[in-house]
């Protein structure tokens, strides 16, 4: 591992307005590293020396090829897996976000026995909330998804697709400044997943919550965000902070559009560059 002397930022926050109102949270990481130890094996370095500097409001995809530590980054900035070095900030004052962080993984991750309302309501249950007032933020968030039919439902009658807008809204059911997402949609059809891409984008426009989205798919992260942040194979290292110069409004035409293929061909290039590809 490379020591990784701290960097100088940008003023803090200084990214481009979102189209709401930001309530969200501001992230800087400095130098982050985490080294995997375990007996009798060699150290796993899985991200070495990563700045990042994420405004209040902003959607940034970070892109990597697979394995390269892309969820161990999230898992840090979400406080589920400690630095080896460097160090976190939150918005202005510096500290966690507290009850201001959601988190979205790969897998729905539902309670098989409890309903899609039951499902949406449970962090609001773990905080303690009036149970009136869970039920009603719960079918605000079913309905944000389009779920609004399947309230009732068990997760086992559900398609995948359905699953995941229920994980989704039950991120969003807390009404966080910080969405974290691990790669939620991959394991979806195309089509599936580009539904809720443009789902996605439109409750983040919607709320001005910060939202960093990890996938691998250069596809994903051009059409979702406002930077993509382009990582190396392990250890995963910045090779590229690029702003996405496409539309704020982004629809299914944009995807053929020859502004997003160029955006595109930028991301993939850096993805070579960062797998020791000649440019
Ligand atoms: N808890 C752990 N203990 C040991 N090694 C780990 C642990 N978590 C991750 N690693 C290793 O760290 C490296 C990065 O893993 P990580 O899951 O962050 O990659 P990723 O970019 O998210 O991959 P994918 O795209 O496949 O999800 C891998 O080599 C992995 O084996
Ligand atoms: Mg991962």
């Amino acid at each position: 591992m490379t020591p990784s002397p701290l960097p100088r930022y940008p003023a803090f926050m200084s990214a481009p307005e979102p189209t709401a109102a930001p309530t969200g949270v501001a992230v800087r990481v400095r130098g982050a590293c985490r080294v995997f130890r375990s007996a009798g094996e060699a150290d796993v370095v899985a991200v070495d020396g990563v700045d990042l500097s994420i405004a209040a409001g902003e959607f940034v995809a970070i892109l990597g090829p697979s394995g390269c530590g892309k969820s161990t980054l999230l898992r840090m900035i979400a406080g589920l897996e400690p630095l080896d070095a460097g160090d976190l900030g939150f918005g202005a004052g510096g500290g966690a976000p507290k009850n201001a962080l959601a988190y979205v993984f790969q897998d729905a991750h539902l309670l098989p026995w409890r309903d899609v309302l039951a499902n949406v309501a449970l962090p609001l249950e773990l905080q303690g909330r009036a149970s009136g007032e869970r039920r009603d933020a719960a079918l605000r968030a079913i309905a944000a998804v389009g779920l609004a039919d399947a309230a009732r439902r068990h997760p086992a009658q559900l398609s995948g697709g359905m699953r995941m807008r229920v994980s989704l809204a039950r991120a969003l059911v807390t009404e966080p400044r910080l969405l974290l997402l691990d790669e939620p949609f991959a394991a979806l059809d195309e089509i599936t997943r580009q539904d809720l891409d443009d789902q996605l984008r439109a409750l983040w426009a919607a709320t001005g919550m910060t939202v960093l989205f990890v996938t691998h798919s250069i596809a994903e992260a051009a059409f979702l965000a406002e930077r993509a942040v382009v990582l190396t194979r392990r250890p995963a290292r910045v090779v590229l902070e690029h702003a996405l110069d496409l539309p704020a409004q982004r629809d299914a035409a944009l995807r053929g559009d020859a502004r997003f293929a160029r955006e595109m061909s930028v991301l993939y290039e850096a993805l070579r560059r960062g797998n020791g590809k000649a440019a």
